[in-house]
C-alpha cells in the first residue's frame, strides 16, 4: 500500500511489507547548542503504521530533550527498537536483530539499547532478564518517560515502564516527522474489540480517541509544511468518538476533508461490524478522500468468524461491500485474511476462497494463524498443521494474485491521477506514485509536449505533484503508464 516516508522501517502489518528507505541523515536542532553532550538517537520501527506513527512521537519526545536523530546505528548513543508482537514471526525478527546489536554494544559499552512497542508490553521484564544487552523496556503508553529512563540507563540502571493508560493520547507531543509527502495521524489508540486471535488489546490497552480539533489542526499544519497526503490511523477508526463535541469518525473525516481540501486523505483500519452508511457517504461526498477501503474480513465462514469474536456474519460483510460499491463504484477494496485458525476445516477454507471470488478484492494481506499467549484462541490450541496452513495460504495468495491481475488489466487505457512519490526503486529511469485507489503506478514519459513545465523541463514533475497517467500495462501489483498531462 504505502511506501513509508520514515527512516528505518523494517516491516509493516497494517500496510505493506516493503522496506522503507532512509530519507534523512541527521535532523539538526536549530535551537539547541551542539555540544559534546548532544546525544544521537537511532530508532528502528517494526510492525504496523501505528508503530511508525509512535516512533515519530518517540523522536518528538527525545528531540525535545536534546537528542539529534541518526540513521546509522554505529553513530548512535541510544538505539531503540519499536517492536511488533502480532505474530510469532514478528517477534522472531526482533530476537535476531538483538543478536546483531550485541556487536554494537561490545564496541561501545555505554551504548543504551531499548525495546519499545508491543513486544515490550507483552514480554516486559522477561526481555531484560533474558537479554543482557537490553537496558530499557518501554510500552506504548510510557514514551514520555523515555528521557528519564535513558538518563538512568547511562548510570547503569535498567528500566521498565509498561503501564497501559486509559487516557494517554500524546495530544500535546509534536511528532518528529521526516520530510516526505505522506504523513500518518493517529486518531485513536488501543482496541476494545478483543478478537480472539489478537494480541493488540493486551499490548496497546483500551481504546481512546484524540481530540477532533487537534487532529484537524495537525492536518492543516501538515498541509502548510508541504505534506500532500495524510492517513488517519487507528486499530478500528470506526469507533473514533470525540466526547467534547460528540462527533464520530465520519464527522472527523468530513471536517478534515474540508479543512485541507487539496490534501489526499486516507484512513486505516475499519472494522466491518461498524462500517456505517454515514462513513461510506462521507467518503463519497469528498473528492479528496481516497476511494479505497481496507476492510479486514479474516475468514469466509460464519462459524470461524464467531469463534474469532468478530461480531459480523458474511452476509453483513457482503452487504457492506455492496453498499460501498453502490455509492462509490470506483472504490478499491482490500482485506486481511487468516488461514488455519483453530478448528478451521477444509470446507471453511473453501468458504474463504469463495468469498474472495465474490468480493474480488484489489489486494489482500494474508497470514497463517499464529497463536498468541493471553488471547482466547490460545486456549483453543493450534490444531491446523503447519503443512495445511502453508498450503491454504499459498492457495489464497495464488487466487488473490490472479484476481488482482485481472482487475488491474481493466485499468489499461484509463487515465489515473497519481501522486508522485519519487524515483522507482525497481527501475531508476521511472518514477512512481499511487493512484487515488492506492495502486502503485510507475511512469516515464510525458507525451503531451504542450504540457511542459515553466522551466521547459520534460520531466517537469517533482515529488508531491499530482500527475495524470494513462495506464498502458499492468501486473498484479503495479500499473505502468505514461504521463499525459501535468496537473
Ligand atoms: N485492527 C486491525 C488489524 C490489526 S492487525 C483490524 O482489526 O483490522 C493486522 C492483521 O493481522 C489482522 O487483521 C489479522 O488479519 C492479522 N493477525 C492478527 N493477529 C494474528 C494472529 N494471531 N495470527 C495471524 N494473523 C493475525
Ligand atoms: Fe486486533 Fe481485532 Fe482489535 Fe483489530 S479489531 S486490533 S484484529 S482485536
Ligand atoms: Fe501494530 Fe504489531 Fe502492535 S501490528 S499494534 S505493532 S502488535
Amino acid at each position: 500500500m504505502f511506501d513509508l516516508p520514515v527512516l528505518n522501517i523494517t516491516e509493516t502489518a497494517l500496510h505493506d511489507n516493503e522496506q522503507g528507505s532512509p530519507v534523512f541523515d541527521m535532523l539538526d536542532m536549530p535551537n539547541a547548542p551542539i555540544t559534546r553532550a548532544t546525544r544521537k538517537l537511532y530508532v528502528e520501527t517494526y510492525g504496523c503504521a501505528m508503530n511508525v506513527s509512535d516512533s515519530e512521537i518517540v523522536m518528538g519526545v527525545m528531540h525535545k530533550s536534546g537528542y539529534v536523530m541518526t540513521d546509522k546505528p554505529d553513530d548512535a548513543d541510544v538505539i531503540l527498537l519499536n517492536t511488533c508482537a502480532i505474530r510469532d514471526g514478528a517477534e522472531r525478527k526482533i530476537h535476531e536483530r538483538l543478536k546483531h546489536l550485541k556487536f554494537y554494544k561490545r564496541k561501545r559499552r555505554d551504548l543504551v539499547i531499548g525495546i519499545l512497542g508491543c513486544m515490550a508490553e507483552r514480554m516486559r521484564d522477561e526481555l531484560i532478564t533474558e537479554k543482557q544487552i537490553v537496558d530499557l523496556v518501554v510500552g506504548p503508553d510510557e514514551y514520555r518517560a523515555l528521557p528519564q529512563l535513558i538518563a538512568k540507563a547511562y548510570e547503569g540502571e535498567k528500566g521498565i515502564a509498561v503501564k497501559l493508560s486509559r487516557v494517554e493520547t500524546y495530544d500535546d507531543i509534536v511528532p518528529l516527522r521526516t520530510e516526505g509527502i505522506s504523513a500518518w495521524i493517529s486518531v485513536s489508540r488501543g482496541c476494545d474489540k478483543f478478537c480472539t486471535f489478537c494480541v493488540v488489546p493486551f499490548t496497546r490497552g483500551r481504546e481512546r480517541s484524540r481530540s477532533l480539533q487537534l487532529i484537524v489542526d495537525e492536518a492543516k499544519q501538515l498541509w502548510d509544511s508541504g505534506f500532500k497526503e495524510i492517513t488517519l490511523l487507528g486499530q478500528n477508526v470506526n469507533s473514533y468518538h470525540d466526547d467534547a463535541s460528540n462527533q464520530d469518525f465520519a464527522d472527523l473525516l468530513a471536517r478534515t476533508a474540508r479543512a485541507v481540501p487539496q490534501m489526499r486523505i486516507r484512513y486505516s483500519t475499519s472494522h466491518p461490524y461498524d462500517m456505517s452508511d454515514k462513513l461510506i457517504e462521507t467518503m463519497a461526498e469528498h473528492d479528496n478522500v481516497c476511494k479505497y477501503v481496507h476492510l479486514p474480513v479474516q475468514s469466509g465462514s460464519d462459524r470461524v468468524l464467531e469463534a474469532m469474536n468478530r461480531h459480523y456474519t458474511i452476509a453483513h460483510y457482503i452487504e457492506r461491500m455492496q453498499k460501498i460499491k453502490d455509492v462509490m463504484p470506483q472504490c478499491a477494496l482490500s482485506t486481511d485474511i487468516i488461514v488455519g485458525f483453530p478448528t478451521e476445516t477444509e470446507e471453511e477454507h473453501q468458504m474463504t476462497m469463495a468469498l474472495m471470488q465474490e468480493v474480488r478484492y484489489d489486494g489482500a494481506f494474508m497470514f497463517k494463524y499464529s497463536p498468541r499467549e493471553k488471547t482466547k484462541a490460545w486456549k483453543m490450541g493450534d490444531d491446523v498443521s503447519e503443512e495445511v496452513k502453508t498450503r491454504r495460504l499459498s492457495e489464497i495468495i495464488e487466487q488473490q494474485h490472479q484476481i488482482s491481475h485481472e482487475i488491474n488489466q481493466t485499468t489499461i487505457g484509463t487515465i489515473e491521477r497519481v501522486l508522485v512519490e519519487g524515483l522507482s526503486r525497481r527501475d531508476s529511469t521511472a518514477w512512481q506514485g499511487r493512484t487515488d485507489s492506492n495502486k502503485r503506478t510507475m511512469f516515464t514519459h510525458i507525451t503531451n509536449a504542450g504540457e511542459l513545465n515553466a522551466e521547459g523541463k520534460t520531466a517537469g514533475y517533482v515529488v508531491g505533484d499530482t500527475v495524470t497517467v494513462r495506464i498502458q500495462r499492468a501486473t498484479s501489483a503495479t500499473l505502468i503508464g505514461e504521463i499525459v498531462l501535468n496537473s
